[in-house]
């Protein structure tokens, strides 16, 4: 059976005095991922838990949340209580990533980890079992509308050997430069999950976007 790909527009390339309206215009996509920057991890600054709870007012969509944040520790738990799907926070900003992914879970969210392009994947498969996603970036984390780095491809494909090996549940998430022209080899490689920024915003008709996606995704 063919896996159907998800498809999580990130309104950090919405217009954000319409957000309502540019959430709305996604309806048709799967989740709403939702990059939360706080100047300091990533060197870009986007908006937060206030931004993150408005949102969820104005939609039943799932919201991913993507933490590009220090000391997760201290934030997480509190997207979790307002309801998230999924919380994603970066190891390379973590003591104890799995302690953390129990935390979230223990909240009632799906917990994720993130690793930069730079940052391998290997020394977190032992803590896959308390993993609900695993998100690889393809791009350096802080700025939509960047080029997809292919090269983190090898990631995707050693992490889909280990999650079927161990007969894992655990999904697998892209972030960074997805567009028509690089969905298909991410969804060949094992992706599961499809952060898409500026290749739906960008486009005047958001529900064609999102289409079109979909079908490069499996094509
Ligand atoms: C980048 C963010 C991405 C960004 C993707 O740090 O995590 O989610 O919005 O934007 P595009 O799809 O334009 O690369
Ligand atoms: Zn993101």
């Amino acid at each position: 059976m063919q896996r159907e790909p998800i498809i999580a527009p990130s309104i950090l390339s919405a217009d954000f005095a319409h957000l309502a309206d540019d959430v709305d215009a996604i309806a048709t996509a799967d989740w709403v991922h939702v990059d939360v920057m706080d100047g300091h991890f990533v060197p870009n600054l986007s908006f937060g838990l206030p931004v993150m709870k408005a949102v969820s007012k104005v939609t039943e969509m799932p919201l991913d949340v993507h933490l590009m944040i220090e000391d997760p520790e201290r934030w997480a738990p509190d997207y979790a209580k307002a309801g998230a799907h999924s919380v994603t926070f970066h190891v390379e900003a973590s003591p104890d990533p799995a302690a953390l992914c129990r935390t979230l879970r223990e909240l009632g969210t799906k917990s994720a980890i993130s690793v930069k392009p730079g940052t391998a994947i290997e020394p977190y498969f032992d803590i896959l079992d308390d993993v609900d996603m695993v998100l690889i970036m393809s791009v350096e984390p802080g700025f939509g509308g960047q080029s997809f780095m292919a090269e983190v491809l090898d990631k995707v494909r050693a992490l889909r050997q280990e999650i079927d090996r161990r007969g894992l549940s655990t999904l697998i998430e892209i972030d960074g430069g997805i567009a028509a022209d690089t969905i298909g080899a991410s969804y060949q490689a094992g992706v599961d999950a499809f952060v898409a920024g500026s290749a739906v915003y960008n486009q005047a008709d958001r529900a064609a976007a999102i289409a079109q996606l979909r079908e490069a995704a499996v094509a």
